[in-house]
């Protein structure tokens, strides 16, 4: 159950285990809909016998609601065999005729049911349990991690991958299966990553991996440096608090150590060619979510610094519109998990047209960590909490990053520029805290807004992610319908929404930045302001100017122009965070979301 919890970010709509004892006799199943503690309960109620291997599955609903009867594990072959599954099989519906025309009763709507007869009759026709899942898997359309348990063969536990991942724990008397290594860290640190169309099958002392033919496949262990403690709540009450207290270390690990004995910075893992790196003639920003808010922010800088166009796309729709990628482009590819599917097949498809891929990824060894030609890992350490925070600012900082080694490597910026942006990235960690040291007010105002309906946010230049990264925080985890606008569109459309008294939070740039773009943006907040909005407004510490403008004002430290979305997003966060708990919601588990979107 513990391994479970772990994995409840990738779904917790329902949960279920499934397990085979030493007597042959059959598969005990427990499944119920509803997060884990759920099934905690029923399991305390109604135990299930000792195991000798066991499965367990936490749902995201892709095909049927969830309910007792969706949740996974499925039986099939008369009970005998039992299967979970993450991904989408794309010829369910063939394959469920085919399997219902030879008297196959469904019990569910699930695609993974129809994997699971598929499976159970190869079996009953007296395939073993690994055979029965190669033959599967060759037959299988779409995405998914499959294991399997059969009641007659209790010491074995079998899987497949196709487009989802799926890591294998090595212990000693033990072997373990999980989406991701969290699953099993607390019994080891040993892993093995399984390749692309790839079955394992596991036993207490021996692990066999083969592709779907049955050929071996050999695969090399690595060793997993997480922190098991960092994936705890550390004294905080909920996971996301902490990891919005974890960002000064996220930003400070992800900048450690990045320049070689040379002083050229340097990437994590797989080489790209530094004269590639030198022809490219664009960058295309692909992510979603928070990751793609993270990319509009990088792209301010490394157009900056590098003069080099950059797009910021969200993966999902960048390969339905044919875009230009070339030999000449380079693919940043943005992902916390590594693992969100929309971002791994534009990966895909941007590789297939030539172009060179890089991941800022978190999670170690991910998919889109493997596939990516070079890595730079932001190492925010696990995040647990649905809503991103740290991984936010990592990845911001890894953009940051990405955009100086290419302003050296191609010769924009001469060696003291460079080595003076570095010391700016270095300062961030210490006022991050300063943020976070002086969070008491942003607090006590959220709480005092709970009852609010509708809440706008407004930015401009690198302020304008940050505005609708501050949105999505508060629609996520308040359920409160919030926007964030460039603010000089407001008058092209949106400021029709202002009313008396409506919430407006204004990130406010430096007035030591450009001067017109501070002043431009109190003309906003004047604009909004002269049709009764009340004013939030996020300002860098000693701008009094600023503070004329605000119903409220939350200060954070002065740093230059582009590094202060690091710092202003930080209130928002916490105003997102506070308000949800003051409206009694769980914040690490929103309602309807799923730590890691793996279906596209
Ligand atoms: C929002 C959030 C999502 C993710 C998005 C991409 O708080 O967490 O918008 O940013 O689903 O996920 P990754 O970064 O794992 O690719």
């Amino acid at each position: 159950m513990g391994g479970l919890a772990r994995l409840e970010y990738r779904g917790y709509d329902s949960a279920g285990i499934a397990l085979v004892t030493d007597d042959r006799s059959r598969v005990a199943t427990a499944k119920k809909a509803g997060k884990l503690a759920r099934l905690a309960e029923a399991l305390e109620e109604t135990p299930l016998p000792a195991g000798t291997a066991a499965i367990g599955h936490t749902r995201w609903a892709t095909h049927g609601p969830p309910t007792d009867a969706n949740a996974h594990p499925h039986l099939a072959a008369g009970g005998r065999i039992a299967v979970i599954h993450n991904g989408i099989i794309e010829n369910h519906g063939p394959l469920r005729d085919e399997l219902a025309a030879q008297g196959i009763d469904f019990l569910s709507d699930t695609d993974t049911e129809v994997a699971g007869h598929l499976l159970g009759s190869l079996v009953e026709s007296g395939l073993s349990l690994a055979d029965a899942m190669r033959s599967a898997a060759r037959r299988l359309e779409g995405a998914f991690t499959l294991l399997a348990v059969d009641a007659s063969d209790p010491h074995t536990v079998v899987g497949a991958r196709r487009n989802s991942p799926l890591v294998v724990g090595l212990g000693e008397g033990e072997n373990f299966l999980g989406s991701d290594v969290v699953a099993f860290i607390e019994h080891t640190r040993s892993a093995l990553e399984l390749g692309q169309d790839e079955v394992v099958e596991i036993t207490p002392d021996s692990v066999t991996v083969t592709d779907t033919h049955g050929n071996p496949v050999s695969r090399e262990p690595y060793h997993v440096d997480w922190d098991a403690a960092a994936a705890e709540k550390g004294g905080f009450a909920t996971f996301m608090d902490k990891e919005i207290h974890d960002q000064p270390a996220a930003v400070a690990d992800t900048l450690r150590g990045r320049v070689d004995d040379q002083g050229r910075l340097k990437l994590d893992e797989g080489i790209v060619d530094e004269y590639v790196l030198k022809s490219i003639d664009k960058i295309i920003v692909i992510a979603c979510g928070t990751a793609a808010y993270a990319g509009q922010v990088a792209r301010y800088a490394i157009e900056h610094w590098t003069r080099v166009p950059v797009e910021v796309e969200l993966a999902h729709e960048f390969r339905y519109r044919d875009p230009i990628v070339s030999v000449k482009t380079l693919v940043v590819a943005v992902s916390q998990s590594g693992e969100t599917m929309d971002t791994i097949m534009a990966v895909r498809h941007a590789q297939q047209q030539g172009a060179t891929v890089i991941g800022i990824v978190n999670a170690q060894g991910s998919t889109i960590a493997r596939e990516a030609d070079a890595v730079l890992y932001t190492r925010a350490g696990p995040e647990i909490a649905v809503a991103s925070t740290k991984a936010f600012l990592a990845q911001i900082t890894a953009g940051y990053l990405l955009g100086i080694y290419l302003a050296d490597l191609r010769g924009n910026k001469f060696p003291d520029e460079i080595d003076a942006l570095l010391r700016e990235l270095d300062e961030i960690p210490a006022k991050i805290q300063r943020v976070l040291d002086t969070a008491a007010p942003i607090r006590e105002v959220a709480r005092s807004m709970a009852d609010e309906r509708t809440v706008l946010f407004l930015g401009r230049h690198v302020g304008f992610p940050v505005a609708m990264e501050g949105a999505l925080k508060l629609k996520e985890l308040a359920y409160i319908h919030a926007e964030g606008f460039a603010a000089g569109e407001l008058k092209h459309g949106p400021i029709a929404l202002v009313e008396q008294d409506q919430p407006v939070f204004v990130v406010v740039p430096s007035p030591r930045g450009r001067e017109s773009l501070h002043s431009k943006v109190l003309s906003n907040v004047q604009e909004v302001r002269a049709r009764g909005a009340r004013t939030l407004v996020i300002a860098e510490e000693g701008d009094t100017v600023a503070a004329d403008h605000a119903a409220h004002v939350f200060y954070v430290p002065s740093a230059p122009v582009l590094m202060t979305p690091l710092l202003s997003v930080i209130p928002l966060q916490i105003f997102a965070l506070e308000l949800a708990s003051a409206k009694g919601y769980d914040v690490d588990q929103p309602r309807n979301l799923a730590k890691s979107v793996t279906v596209e």
